[in-house]
């Protein structure tokens, strides 16, 4: 992990302190989960973003909007601009002011790459409501007209499965609009990052949001979808749910024990239902607890539902 210049930056989960902003770039902690994405081959990051009926009042959608909301983002999570080479710095050989600095990145994805992302959210769909909605920007960039091409392609081979095609602003758009309309949606990197934290909200708070990384079997990375809020480090504040609800999807995806996961995931809406509330959550009449109360909250519900 290369960061042994700055070791407390990995014990620590610094991913998002400002403090490491100005480090070199190969120095910062983001490039250890970067890293260990890519080096694991964890290409298929699921991120679902389900409304529990206790939460409806907590986001800043209409309670209408997002009752009973369940959707499932699928993240391509090794390619794209994240990783495309060449990037960097030069001078500006063309472009409007040749001779000046300029940065650039590489947008690509190669045929595989999308095939096999493509495979996993059309079999997600099945396990599901069968629909998924592939997000691109194929009227303006080449890497995601190939994108729309190959989704295209790999969905004759599911044909009970409903595909549509969704440019990226569109979908920004159509997520606060009418957010149940989507049942699966399978995006490339870069989109999926930004539309994954706009769908955080529909559930009320990011403090809830749980996901998987899988590579090719049965290996895979669970992580809350929140970074590590550096700001309120320390102070018995955040929100643990997003990581309970990650085990829960660690016992079901890669350990095969759907029935320990779902005892996880009713122990997580039963302390809800009694009403305990992180800050990010709380309303008006709930029981405010932090970081510690809410996990205890959910153990003893767990305990008593055994
Ligand atoms: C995420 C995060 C990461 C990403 C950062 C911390 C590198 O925002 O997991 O969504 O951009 O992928
Ligand atoms: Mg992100």
């Amino acid at each position: 992990l290369k960061l042994a210049k700055d070791a407390d930056a990995v014990l620590f989960g610094a991913v998002g302190d400002w403090k490491y902003d100005k480090l070199e770039r190969q120095y910062r902690p983001e490039q250890a989960i970067l890293g260990l994405r890519k080096h694991l081959g964890l290409f298929a990051n699921f991120r679902p973003a389900i409304c529990y009926e206790q939460l409806t009042h907590a986001s800043s959608l209409k309670p209408e909007l997002v009752a009973g909301l369940d959707i499932l983002i699928i993240r391509e999570l090794t390619g794209d601009i994240y990783f495309g080479q060449p990037r960097g710095r030069r001078t500006a050989v063309d472009g409007p002011f040749p001779g000046t600095d300029e940065a650039f990145d590489t947008m690509r994805y190669s045929r595989p790459e999308i095939e096999r992302i493509a495979h996993v959210a059309f079999q997600a769909a099945r396990q599901r409501n069968r629909k998924v909605t592939s997000v691109d920007k194929a009227n303006v960039l080449e890497t995601f007209q190939f994108w729309k091409d190959v989704v295209t392609e790999v969905h004759k081979d599911y044909p009970d499965v409903e595909l549509e095609h969704m440019y990226v602003d569109n979908a920004a758009m159509q997520l606060v609009k009418a957010p149940k309309k989507f049942d699966v949606v399978v995006t490339g990197n870069m989109f999926g990052d930004i539309l994954s934290d706009e769908a955080a909200m529909l559930t009320g708070s990011i403090g809830m949001l749980p996901s998987a990384s899988f590579a090719q079997g049965r290996k895979g990375l669970y992580e809350p979808v929140h970074g590590t809020a550096p700001d309120i480090a320390g102070k018995d504040l955040a929100n643990p749910i997003a990581a309970i609800l990650s085990v829960a999807m660690m016992l079901r995806h890669s350990f095969e024990r759907p029935d320990l996961a779902a005892r996880i995931d009713a122990a997580v809406a039963r302390a809800l239902s009694e009403g305990y509330r992180t800050a990010d959550i709380m309303q008006a009449g709930m029981k405010r607890v932090g970081t510690r109360g809410m996990g205890d909250a959910v153990l003893e519900a767990l305990a008593r539902a055994h």
